[in-house]
């Protein structure tokens, strides 16, 4: 089969990671069919690819005909749907994370799709938060269902548009410090969108038989503290900050009161998140086994971070 009569459905195509992904797949000559509970985020993809090549998809989570209807004719599915917190009756991680991922691979099996990828996240097995414990057990569920499923756990991702980066730099902009939750000792091995991308669309293009393990560990070449990437962060955005110790039980009692903001900055499941390191355990299979060489952190946040600059982008007249 060709490229071009290969269809790719992405559920969460719309998102940070989704939009690139999409982005490298239309690039490679594949149909993107995005299923997204809300097509017109997806309209701007559409320009990634030659007229009709990338497509929005109107898809209920909750229904399964709907589902069945996204999947239906799709050589590919990839899941890239997560939250970061819990809100109301419906946004729940067990709904989001498990439940969800677990039809969708139900219907691929049915559906005779010929390849599951599904996004998890890094250091799961080891936290305690709720968001991990979904997350696993998502994992199960979705190897129950569909047994050859190809599941990446990245560390925090970065790149263009990204919430991590973008946002402390934001706060640094009015902020006079910023918080070192539990001493910012807690290690990430932050991890390039286009890295992800290109680790999937290897997977798509076929090469998944070749490897020896149906669960991928994603993280970029460094492994840095909390306050180490404030410390990166600071330094690309020209400004000096404070940044003060918050220890962990006042970090939970304000995590708790923040949870209550319609979108909060921290909740007191993400604090115990950041109890346990975020890095690639030593031996699993990870990014350089689909045929990917990770990127730096020096080489990309340059390009979207500088707008955090004081006085902006164009602030040094050089750059002007
Ligand atoms: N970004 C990171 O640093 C990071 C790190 C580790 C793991 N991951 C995982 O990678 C995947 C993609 O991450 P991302 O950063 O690209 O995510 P994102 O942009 O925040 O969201 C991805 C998609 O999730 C869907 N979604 C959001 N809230 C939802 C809700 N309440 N109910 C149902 N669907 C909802 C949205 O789909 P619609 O189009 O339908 O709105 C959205 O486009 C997620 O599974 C995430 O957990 C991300």
């Amino acid at each position: 089969m060709k490229q071009q009569d290969k269809i790719i459905c992405i559920f969460g195509g719309a998102g940070f990671i989704g939009r690139r992904v999409t982005q490298d797949l239309a690039r490679a000559g594949y149909r993107v069919k995005i299923a997204t509970r809300i097509p017109e985020s997806a309209f701007e993809s559409k320009t990634c690819g030659n007229v009709g090549q990338v497509v929005p998809f109107q898809c209920n989570y909750s229904d399964e005909a709907s589902l069945k209807e996204a999947i239906s004719g799709s050589s590919v599915v990839i899941n890239l749907v997560g939250i970061l917190f819990e809100k109301g009756k419906n946004n729940k991680f067990e709904r989001v994370h498990t439940e969800l991922p677990a039809s969708i691979a139900k219907i691929c099996a049915e559906e005779n799709v010929q390849s599951f990828v599904h996004i998890s996240a890094l250091g799961i097995e080891e936290s305690k938060s709720k968001y991990a414990k979904s997350k696993l057990d998502g994992e199960a569920r979705v190897f129950e269902e569909y047994p050859t499923a190809t599941i990446l756990r990245p560390s925090v991702v970065f790149g263009p548009g990204d919430s991590f980066f973008n946002m402390f730099a934001k706060m640094a902009t009015f902020l006079p410090f910023l918080p070192l939750i539990g001493g910012g000792k807690t290690k990430f091995q932050p991890i390039y969108v286009g890295d992800i991308a290109q680790a999937i669309t290897n997977i798509v293009t076929n090469k998944t038989c070749k490897y020896k393990s149906n669960i991928y560990h994603l993280g970029g070449p460094e492994v840095v503290t909390f306050k180490e990437i404030y410390q990166i962060l600071l330094a690309e955005i020209n400004r000096d900050r404070a940044l003060v110790t918050l220890p962990w039980g006042i970090a939970k009692i304000q995590g708790s009161f923040m949870s209550l903001m319609p979108k909060p900055l921290l909740t007191r499941d993400q604090v115990k998140s950041l109890e346990t390191d975020n890095v690639v355990a030593k031996g699993v299979a990870g990014l350089k086994d689909l045929g990917v060489e990770p990127t730096a952190m020096g080489i990309i946040l340059p390009k979207y971070l500088s707008n955090f600059k004081k006085g902006g982008r164009f602030a040094n007249k050089n750059a002007a």
